[in-house]
């Protein structure tokens, strides 16, 4: 996978060299690169390529650009706040990976784990998120929550501002947020938010992030996906930007800003990102429609509270609506 990430023509000879290893053997392998979903072209009689290459997800590269970064802004911590960095090729899902290692025993907080592919990557209220291998970002943290979560209370908002802050510091504007935690550009979907929690949800718990950032979806996977969407690469085409940064270099910063929030807010909580959260609300002062189960209201949004709960100026007056199963669609 690594040999073919360049976008080249290996022919098998010169890929079996390489891996010493026989002719049969590295068909075998180009067979399972093709099973995880690799572009994979053969050419007659010169051999394999991935057309336009990969850009593969790197343990070394990721650690160097976290700790460089994360030691800029805070000193002599970046090497205690990341406990663990997983690179997985496939899971299931990073998130319940983490949940999995949680209910085994083991210590989740700080550990980051990231995919190339998920084959049963989940999204908010039970839908399913679309993780073809190595053009998007699927990723969970682990984090220990001392005093219950009460405590993380607009945290998934909060989480929403780092992920649009990380994506600003690149240049990459006007990403949004559609109440609670979609990354929206121009009112499609770039990235979504999951936080679940196991323990005990008044005393110590864990709570494992997961986020997925659309970079360059494939067609493929895109025709699965049922409703609007974008993809960074997108983006960047249309902002002129000369270059959109590694995945690596984007999920570096991504963790960057993650950690910084996640260590301060037990005792910052959501008021300190409120304001914030509501500078990048994708639907400020427009008419929505809340489905609530099987009931429906419509109003204007008029930002959140200091919980992280929708203001929505309804006729019966202003209404405060918390997460959940609500899902948040503007009124046309
Ligand atoms: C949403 O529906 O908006 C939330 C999507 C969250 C997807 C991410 S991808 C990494 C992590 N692992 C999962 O299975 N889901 C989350």
């Amino acid at each position: 996978m690594r040999l073919l990430a360049d976008g080249n023509i290996h022919s098998g000879e010169s890929l079996g060299e390489s891996l010493g290893i026989s002719r049969a053997a590295i068909w075998k392998q180009l067979q399972q690169l093709q099973d995880l979903g690799v572009p994979l072209t053969s050419v007659k009689g010169l051999g394999y390529c991935v057309e336009g290459g990969l850009d593969l997800l790197d343990y070394n590269i990721m650690l160097e650009n976290f700790y460089a970064m994360y030691s800029k802004a805070n000193p002599f911590e970046g090497k205690k706040i990341l406990s663990e960095l997983q690179v997985e090729t496939s899971v299931d899902s990073t998130s319940q990976n983490l949940l999995r290692l949680s209910a085994r025993g083991n210590s989740i907080h700080g550990v980051a784990c990231f995919a190339e592919k998920q084959t049963a990557g989940r999204g908010r209220r039970g839908r399913s998120w679309q993780s073809p291998f190595a053009s998007n970002l699927y990723f969970s943290i682990g984090w220990r929550i001392q005093n219950g979560v009460a405590a993380v209370e607009g945290l998934s908002l909060a989480v929403g501002v780092a992920l649009c802050e990380a994506l600003q510091s690149f240049g990459l504007d006007e990403v949004q947020l559609k109440w609670p935690n979609d990354l929206l550009y121009r009112g499609k979907k770039l990235g979504g938010i999951l936080l679940e929690i196991s323990g005990d949800a008044a005393g110590e718990c864990n709570l494992v992030l997961g986020v997925g950032v659309n970079v360059s979806m494939p067609q493929q996977a895109a025709e699965e996906i049922d409703q609007a969407w974008v993809d960074l690469a997108s983006i960047a085409k249309e902002q002129g930007l000369a270059v959109l940064p590694s995945r690596n270099e984007l999920a570096a910063r991504m963790l960057v800003h993650l950690f910084a929030l996640l260590e301060s807010y037990e005792s910052l909580g959501f008021p300190h990102w409120r304001k914030r959260w509501e500078q990048l609300d994708a639907y400020a002062g427009q008419q929505v429609r809340l489905q609530l189960g099987a009931k429906e209201v419509t109003g204007e949004v008029q930002g959140v509270n200091d919980a992280g709960a929708l203001l929505l100026k309804t006729h019966e007056g202003l209404q405060t609506f918390i997460g959940g199963e609500i899902s948040l669609r503007p009124l046309l």
